[in-house]
């Protein structure tokens, strides 16, 4: 065996240089976003819910990896069916066979949404939305895919196309002729069916952006007009999906509810390896891959890779075990109410929603006079500013990582591993307590730093 590679040996020696690296070779804002903010850690290690610095300081994640990271990190019975993959040396990626792996991982899928039949593996989020816009517009023979205001489905060029955001699209431009329709509008969505031109709706059952669930009664009745008019629903699960928010699809909060096709990624594969999958109704597949002449006609190089594969049987075998899905419900019920019940207490928190472990906490206008300045010259230079300004005092004095929740929000998502438990709900909360006292004295550090953002946010403009 060759001994000139040795990745220890290279981290040991280069792993110093990783922000110099990052900011030379790759995109420079995000070392740049991350010095400016304190966010410019060095974390050695990680496990479950935790990573550790190089002093063996505890770090709680409340990110999981943008919800890659379901199960938290390094979960020993994932890692060991990787472990087992390496060690088996499989015939993988001959592209003319049939390997075991994807049928078992699609049969084990296929379980926990019993009204679809089959399954397509790819490699990302964007990927698993790219295929069932495909699917949707070839098996209808529609071209325009409707989408919801704020939505968020990926970045690659189609997913980009049913972005609810300008942010994100402009400079893009020209991408599919797609249409919007508000989240909750059954009447917008009427009239844009009559057209005749509709393929699909595409739709996060809670959007990530601004954590913003579809109202009591929508996705059913979104779903019955769809099928009146010859369109299909697509539910968007990156997110949402494996248990993240209570069920195991956030679809299934509501009775009734079938999507045609089902996007799934992200904590698929415990966070390892790259993976998504597109379900969908037998159908559709038929009709996607309608002769022998077809059999490539969609199709992903790395789909259905072995690591995958293993990875994706792995996560969902613990989340049986484990009651992945029960404890997200029980532990984000405790994490959501006991913030909620702070809403009271502090008149900068505006509003705490979202359902399991998937949970906005929104900013809003004080009332006292002495707040409300501080608060109006935030808002003046950007809007967003405030929840950066509790993100950032979260992990710089109390460890925590967490996120805003999409670009001139006032608003901070909680996606936590699904593993966390009561002592981490604790520990948030407490932190959470403490930076809100902070913020409502009206003084200190918290705002001495807002003033650093307004400056610098004038600046960048
Ligand atoms: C709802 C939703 N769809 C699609 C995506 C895109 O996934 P990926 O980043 O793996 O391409 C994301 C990513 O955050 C998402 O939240």
């Amino acid at each position: 065996m060759s001994t000139e590679f040795d990745l220890g040996a290279l981290l040991a020696e280069r792993g110093a240089e990783r922000y110099d690296l990052h900011a030379r070779y790759l995109n420079p804002q995000l070392p740049r976003m991350l010095h400016t903010i304190g966010f410019d850690k060095v974390y050695e290690r990680a496990e479950g819910a935790h990573f550790y610095d190089a002093d063996g300081n505890d770090y709680l994640d409340m990110l999981a990896g943008f919800g890659v990271m379901g199960l938290g990190r390094h979960h020993p019975v994932v890692r060991k069916a990787l472990h087992d993959v390496l060690d088996l040396d499989l015939a993988d990626l001959t592209r003319f066979d049939c390997q075991p792996l994807p049928g078992l991982l699609a049969e084990r899928l296929l379980v926990h949404s019993p009204h679809l039949d089959r399954v397509f593996f790819g490699n990302s989020g964007t990927e698993a939305v790219e295929t069932a816009l495909k699917f949707a517009r070839y098996a209808t023979g529609r071209p325009r895919v409707l989408y919801c205001d704020h939505a968020f489905h990926g970045l690659t060029t189609g997913s980009l196309s049913v972005n609810g955001e300008r942010g994100f699209r402009d400079g893009f431009a020209p991408l599919l002729p797609d249409t919007a329709v508000p989240l909750g509008d059954l009447g917008a969505l009427e009239r844009e069916l009559k057209k005749g031109d509709v393929a699909a709706l595409v739709v996060e059952p809670i959007q990530g952006k601004g954590v913003h669930e579809a109202p009591p009664g929508y996705l059913r009745a979104a779903q019955e007009l769809l099928h009146k008019h010859k369109a299909l629903l697509i539910a968007d699960e990156v997110q949402t999906g494996l248990g993240r928010t209570g069920d195991f699809y956030a679809y299934q909060h509501e009775d009734g509810v079938e999507p045609d096709l089902v996007c799934v990624a992200k904590a698929l594969s415990g966070g390892y390896v790259p993976v998504s999958a597109t379900l969908g109704k037998d159908w559709i597949f038929k009709k996607v891959y309608s002769s022998m002449d077809r059999v490539l006609v969609h199709s992903a190089s790395f789909g259905s890779n072995a690591q995958a594969m293993a990875a994706g049987l792995a996560v969902l075998s613990v989340m049986e075990d484990e009651q992945i899905v029960a404890r997200a419900r029980t532990v984000g019920e405790l994490l959501r109410s006991r913030l909620a019940a702070l809403t009271e207490k502090y008149e900068l928190l505006a509003d705490v929603r979202g359902r399991g472990l998937m949970i906005g906490i929104e900013f809003g206008r004080p009332d006292s006079l002495k707040l409300r300045g501080r608060w109006t010259m935030l808002q003046t230079a950007r809007k967003g500013l405030f929840a950066q300004m509790v993100v950032v005092p979260l992990l710089q004095r109390h460890r925590i990582l967490t996120q805003v929740s999409g670009d001139h929000l006032e608003v901070i998502k909680l996606i936590p591993p699904l593993v966390i438990d009561e002592a981490d709900v604790e520990r948030f909360v407490e932190a959470f307590t403490a930076v809100m006292d902070d913020a409502h004295s009206g003084g200190g550090l918290m705002w001495d730093f807002g003033r650093t953002l307004i400056k610098q946010a004038v600046a960048g403009r």
